[in-house]
Formats: structure tokens, C-alpha cells, sequence
């Protein structure tokens, strides 16, 4: 009789510990409970494996495993794991071919509690009573599988070139000038003011280009606080830390590859930043914070600014070589108050995005209002013409959009909380603190057309600082 096919597991000579050979005494009782086992001894040998177990894993009727690593017959196994930390899985599902089977594992240790090795058992997925379980587990199963297939949506760019709306001869060229480069691989530098549509602008490039079905990874480099710039950028190893909080992590750079990195407010990376930056963009490898491998990595680059990144450069605060690493080819948004003509146009597009009331059919804008909203001079750009129409839209009482309503909704317009308010109203010192604090940010950002850099500069706080602020009183802009 061959010795994978007996009932009684036959040992290793020489591993008969009393460990083993009490779970060897104890099968006859449980033989009716299980559809397969195996057990393993310390080093995670193979010691005897039952016929319906082999039958499950398809082994040639020739073929002995016992001796083999268990990986080597059963590739997903964690039954070295159980050897390894001495603790069972009571509970775990593994999939051969379509189907799946709930396992359970459970250390063998001798009387002074030293692991000897490991029993499995396999339980077909009829057993009615884990039914729940099984359901419960395919369901995470799908979830996982949809979560994964939204971070892949989530990190391709959401905007084509046909999203940035524009026919003014300046729009008109923009276009054709970011067409022209799109297929070009070098970096690329949008400028513009604050709202102009520089982001859209940046995912519209990437769309147009070769790399449009790999990876669109922004990065704010003002919101993130300098200290963790570099970690962001460029990743830590497993390990780098000691320390719960400090988990391994990708770098931007790293999940970029193939695709894209969006370097949003690039005007603000701090110098040691600046000069680690430069160095990856001229090798084109990057070595994670704490971790001694590098990696090569094909990433394009796309910046903006709403700084003057020139005169950045000519008063040293940003590095000149850098700088024309990152310029090869650059864009310059005009203004809106230098296209008027594309107001009554984005007003359509822009309404159309704003939310409805169920069963309403949209607004109307009449013609006096747009001729309101084209006489103003919206240093806050596109974006704060989408606010204002907004605000007009949240505001009308019905679904006509008049000069008066948009008058109402204009940011001069707009009831303001004033510092005083918030001194004489309730609550206790912090909340009256809080509440002064929230004043003061949207005062200062109303004060400077939304520019948060110029906010917080008006406020004397850094950018990091600034933004922190304004996630914490969960002000958009
Ligand atoms: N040409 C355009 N067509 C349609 N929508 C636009 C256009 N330009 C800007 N927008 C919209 O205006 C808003 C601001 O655009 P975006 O965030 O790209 O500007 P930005 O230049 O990056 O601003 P900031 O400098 O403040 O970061 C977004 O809601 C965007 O969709
Ligand atoms: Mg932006």
C-alpha cells in the first residue's frame, strides 16, 4: 500500500515527535469532518498528505511529495507561517481552480511547547453552516475587485482637451499649441492665474499624449508640509522607520510611471526639494527615503504655476536648471478679462455642471446678465465666474437668471462674517477662537481674489500652514 494513500500518516523517520503522533491518534475521530489534510513538519516539510487532498491538488498518481517544502506542491500554502509563528488559522478560504474550500491549520508543538509542525485541514464549501462566510467573503471579494478598478479610473486623467472650453482666438491657439506638444514626450509648464484652468489643462495634455493610458498622479507641492515633500515624492522603504505611523509607501514618482506626475504650485518647492528633484529628472531612477535600491522610473512631467517662476528664478529662489528641465515647452493661460468673449460660452458649460433641483430643465441666463457677467473683471478666473454662477443659481427663486440675480451672487455682493461677529457670538473661547480664525481666512482670501498664496502671506502664515487651516474649517475654494 503506497503512503500517501493510507489512512494512517506515515512520518518522516526520525520526526515521530509526540506532537505529531497525538494529531496521527486523533484522525480517526475527525476522518468524516474533512475533505483533505496535510501535515508538515518544523521546516515545513511535506511528512504526509491523505488521497482526497491529492486528488483536490490533481497529483500524478506517481508522484510523492513527502520531503518536498509545502510551497513546492502547494504554491499559495500558509502553512509555514503557522510553523513559523507557532499560532492556527482557525478560519481561511483558499481557491483551487474555481472553486473555494475553508481550511483551518493548527500548530503541532511537543509537551514543552516547541513547534514540530503543522496540521491542515480542507472543508469543501458545501458544508451548509459556512455558507455565510463564504458569501461574506466573495462579496469582499467583488468590493475589493471594484475599489481597485475605481483607484485605476481615479488616477487617469478625467479631462480631454474638448473639456476646456474656449473659442477666442487666445483659446484657439492654446489648443493648438498643446496639440502640437501633446505627442511630444518633454516636460511641460503651464502658467496662468489663479482659476484659469491650469489643472484641466494639465489632465487635457496627458490625455492628447502616448501616455494617456498610463497613469495621472497629481501632486500639490504647497499642500504638503516640506517635511513630508520629499517622502511624497519619492516613497519610504520598508522598514526606513521604526514606528507604527511610518508605513512602506510608493512615491508619487513611482505610481507616475508610465503616465504622467502633475506638479501643481511648483513655484513652491523648497530648495533641498528643488535640487533632489532635479537629480531624478536627470536619471530617471529614484531611490525611496531609507531604502539603499534604486528604481527606474519613465515618468512626464507637467507643472504649473501661478507664479512668476522667472523672476523666481532671477531672484535664486528657484533654480535656474531645474527651471529649464521643466520649461521645455510652456503654456501661458490668458486671463479671462482677456477673452471675454469665452464668458457667455463657459456660462453655458459651467451651469450645466451646476446641480439641479429634481425635475428642473436647467437654467436660463438671460442676456442682460450675461452682458453683466462679461463687463466684470473676475480676478478669480474661471473659477470664480463658476462660483458666482453658483451662488446665482442657489440663490434664484426661479429658473431665470437675471442681471439682478447675479448682481446678488457677485463676490462684492456677498454677505461677509465679520470679525465682530464672531467676538460677540456664544460658545466657549475655543469655538469663539475657531470661529475668528474662519473669519480671518475668508476675509484674507476674499481680499486677495481667492489667491490662497497671497492669504496666506496677508495672514503671515506659511502655505503648509495655510492649507491645513483650510481643510480644517473645510473651506473650498
Ligand atoms: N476653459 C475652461 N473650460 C471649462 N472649465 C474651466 C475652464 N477653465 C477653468 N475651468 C474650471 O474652473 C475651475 C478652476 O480650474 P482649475 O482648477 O483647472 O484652475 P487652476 O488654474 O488650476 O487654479 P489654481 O491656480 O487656483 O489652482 C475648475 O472647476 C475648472 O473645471
Ligand atoms: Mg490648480
Amino acid at each position: 500500500m503506497s503512503a500517501t494513500s493510507s489512512h494512517r500518516p506515515r512520518l518522516i523517520p526520525g520526526h515521530g515527535h509526540a506532537g505529531i503522533e497525538q494529531a496521527v491518534n486523533a484522525f480517526g475521530l475527525l476522518r468524516d469532518y474533512f475533505e483533505g489534510a496535510i501535515i508538515v513538519d518544523a521546516h515545513s516539510r511535506i511528512t504526509w498528505i491523505d488521497q482526497r487532498y491529492r486528488e483536490l491538488l490533481k497529483l500524478a498518481a506517481d508522484f510523492d511529495p513527502v520531503g518536498l517544502p509545502v510551497e513546492e506542491v502547494i504554491p499559495h500554502s500558509l502553512m509555514r507561517r503557522v510553523v513559523e509563528t507557532g499560532k492556527p488559522t482557525l478560519l481561511d478560504i483558499m481557491r483551487f481552480d474555481d472553486r473555494q474550500f475553508v481550511v483551518c491549520r493548527i500548530p503541532l508543538k511537543d509537551e514543552a511547547g516547541k513547534v514540530e509542525g503543522a496540521i491542515g485541514f480542507v472543508f469543501y464549501d458545501n458544508v451548509d453552516y459556512l455558507e455565510p462566510i463564504l458569501e461574506k467573503f466573495e462579496n469582499l471579494q467583488k468590493q475589493l475587485t471594484r475599489a481597485q478598478a475605481a483607484l485605476t479610473r481615479e488616477r487617469q486623467a478625467k479631462y480631454s482637451l474638448s473639456s476646456f472650453v474656449g473659442l477666442s482666438d487666445a483659446v484657439k491657439e492654446l489648443k493648438s499649441q498643446v496639440r502640437r506638444f501633446a505627442l511630444r514626450e518633454g516636460a511641460a509648464l503651464i502658467q496662468g492665474e489663479t482659476g484659469t484652468g491650469k489643472e484641466l489643462l494639465a489632465h487635457a495634455i496627458h490625455r492628447q499624449s502616448d501616455r494617456a493610458d498610463g497613469p495621472f498622479i497629481a501632486i500639490n507641492v504647497a499642500a504638503v508640509p516640506e517635511q513630508l515633500l520629499e517622502a511624497e515624492f519619492f516613497g519610504v522603504a520598508p522598514g526606513a522607520y521604526t514606528g507604527a505611523d511610518r508605513k512602506p509607501r510608493q512615491g508619487k514618482f513611482e505610481l507616475a510611471h508610465g503616465g504622467t506626475l502633475f506638479l501643481d504650485e511648483i513655484g513652491d518647492m523648497p530648495p533641498a526639494i528643488q535640487a533632489k528633484f532635479l537629480r531624478v529628472l536627470q536619471e530617471g531612477e529614484v531611490e525611496a527615503l531609507g531604502s539603499n535600491t534604486i528604481k527606474k522610473v519613465d515618468v512626464r512631467i507637467i507643472a504649473a504655476t501661478s507664479q512668476d517662476l522667472e523672476a523666481k528664478v532671477a531672484d535664486k529662489s528657484f533654480r535656474a536648471d531645474l527651471y529649464y528641465r521643466i520649461a521645455v515647452l510652456t503654456v501661458r493661460i490668458p486671463p479671462l478679462r482677456d477673452r471675454r468673449e469665452d464668458i457667455a460660452l463657459l456660462c453655458e458649460t459651467l451651469l450645466e455642471q451646476t446641480m439641479r433641483t429634481p425635475g428642473q430643465r436647467g437654467w436660463v441666463l438671460l442676456p442682460e446678465a450675461i452682458r453683466l457677467l462679461e463687463s466684470h473683471d473676475w480676478p478669480g478666473n474661471v473659477r470664480e465666474l463658476r462660483n458666482v454662477l453658483e451662488r446665482a443659481a442657489a440663490l434664484a427663486p426661479s429658473e431665470v437668471l437675471d442681471a439682478a440675480a447675479i448682481r446678488r451672487a457677485m463676490p462684492q455682493a456677498a454677505p461677509r462674517p465679520t470679525p465682530t461677529a464672531a467676538a460677540t457670538s456664544g460658545g466657549d473661547l475655543a469655538t469663539r477662537l475657531a470661529e475668528a480664525e474662519r473669519d480671518a481666512i475668508l476675509a484674507a482670501l476674499d481680499a486677495s481674489n481667492g489667491e490662497k498664496l497671497a492669504a496666506a502671506r496677508r495672514l503671515g502664515v506659511s502655505r503648509s500652514q495655510f492649507y491645513e487651516k483650510l481643510r480644517r474649517h473645510n473651506i473650498t475654494s
